[in-house]
């Protein structure tokens, strides 16, 4: 990673994976001259993945090779990935070209699998390269060293190309294997069993030089290919965009309730009060806030299930000072949000800034 002089880290370029998620849980997508690993047992999606971030590259201008290892032949590979929604055979051979390396690691070993990888990514221009089976070149291997130096050869070779490389390969047996130490991101899908119901994962485990959404995330696979879902919490854990406005927490008169919130409710925020009927949350918004609230700011308070009748009836204070109380609450908050909604607000319960806070009852 390049420093400026002044010591300021200079983020690494990314190349977008185009997978829907996907990019989101790498904070932008794969590193430029990166070399990755995508490991999954077999029927993980490794494949799907690595086809659909090639045909995304080229899609976006790049161009892209695809070299396998795998006995398997490519009209078979191609068979089961030209239905998936990504695939666009106009793109084939002149920007996206399928190879076999099968024959080249057979027939020379390593050295003659890194002749191939040099001579075809220099003369296609590729500026990704998937090795698909990549567990082959391990196995080609007489020793850990000649392994560990073929791994080298390749970040070598993705430095001076400014080629970004993901290598496809099944999960090691090892428990660090020694090219997961060398590799600048580590990417794993894994399928699990819930019940009876089978559910896909995917897990950033490594990505040198910049933060991605740690943790496990969900991802499909359908007719369009890869989707990943990342999770929620760890999405929006920091806000989009910081809100200029500061100030103290506004109290809410309960010391034990403040102190939960750090100090209060967060200035200029609206607060969405939820909970299970019977549990008086028109009580808690009209009459336990008061004291302290009513100095400053003003307090617009709205109740979705309240009546406007009984809502006025618990109001110990002057309509004036409330603003838009006496109004229907729809107009004041606007509308309530969907109760699916309200659950997941009270277990994400968060509190920010200066946006919008969420209190369980
Ligand atoms: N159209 C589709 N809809 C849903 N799942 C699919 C579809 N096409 C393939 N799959 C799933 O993708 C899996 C194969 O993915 P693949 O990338 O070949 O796995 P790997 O390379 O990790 O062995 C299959 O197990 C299948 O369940
Ligand atoms: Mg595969």
């Amino acid at each position: 990673m390049a420093i400026e002089p002044d010591g300021d880290h200079v983020p690494q370029e990314r190349v977008p994976s185009g997978i829907s998620g996907l990019d989101v849980v790498l904070r932008g997508g794969l590193l430029r001259d990166g070399l990755f690993i995508v490991q999954g047992e077999p029927g993980a999606g490794k494949t799907i993945l690595g086809n659909q971030v090639c045909f995304n590259h080229v899609a976006a201008g790049g161009r892209a090779l695809y070299l396998t290892l795998l006995a398997e032949s490519h009209a078979r590979m191609l068979m089961h990935i030209g239905p998936l929604g990504f695939f666009d055979a106009t793109v084939i051979p002149s920007r996206l070209a399928y190879l076999s390396a099968f024959g080249a690691l057979e027939k020379d070993g390593l050295p003659g699998l890194r002749d191939l990888i040099r001579r075809e990514v220099q003369a296609r221009g590729a500026t990704l390269l998937v090795l698909d089976g990549f567990a082959a070149v391990l196995e080609s291997s007489d020793s850990a060293r000649t392994f560990k130096k073929f791994i080298n050869e390749l970040q070598t070779q993705a430095t001076l190309t400014g080629c970004t490389i993901l290598l496809l390969t099944t999960v090691s047996s090892e428990p660090t294997p020694p090219e997961h130490t060398m590799v600048d991101g580590i990417i794993e899908l894994t399928s699990r069993l819930y019940g009876r119901h089978a559910e896909r994962d995917l897990q950033v485990r490594k990505l040198r030089g910049g933060s991605y959404l740690r943790g496990i995330h969900s991802f499909d696979i359908s007719d369009r290919g890869i989707t990943v879902y990342p999770r929620t919490e760890a999405w929006l854990t920091r806000p989009a965009a910081t809100d200029g406005v500061g100030g103290a927490p506004v109290s809410t008169g309960l010391t034990q309730l403040d102190s939960m919130m750090g100090g209060g409710l967060p200035r200029h925020s609206t607060t969405l009060l939820v909970g299970p009927t019977g549990r008086a949350r028109p009580r808690s918004g009209c009459i336990s806030w008061p004291p302290s609230i009513r100095m400053s700011p003003p307090c617009i308070s709205g109740c979705t299930k309240t009546r406007r009748r009984s809502w006025r009836r618990q109001m110990p204070w002057d309509s004036d000072w409330m603003g838009c109380a006496g109004a229907a609450p729809s107009s004041c908050c606007g509308s309530p949000p969907p109760k699916a909604s309200w659950t997941r607000s009270v277990s994400g319960c968060s509190m920010r800034s200066a946006g919008a806070a969420c209190v369980g009852w």
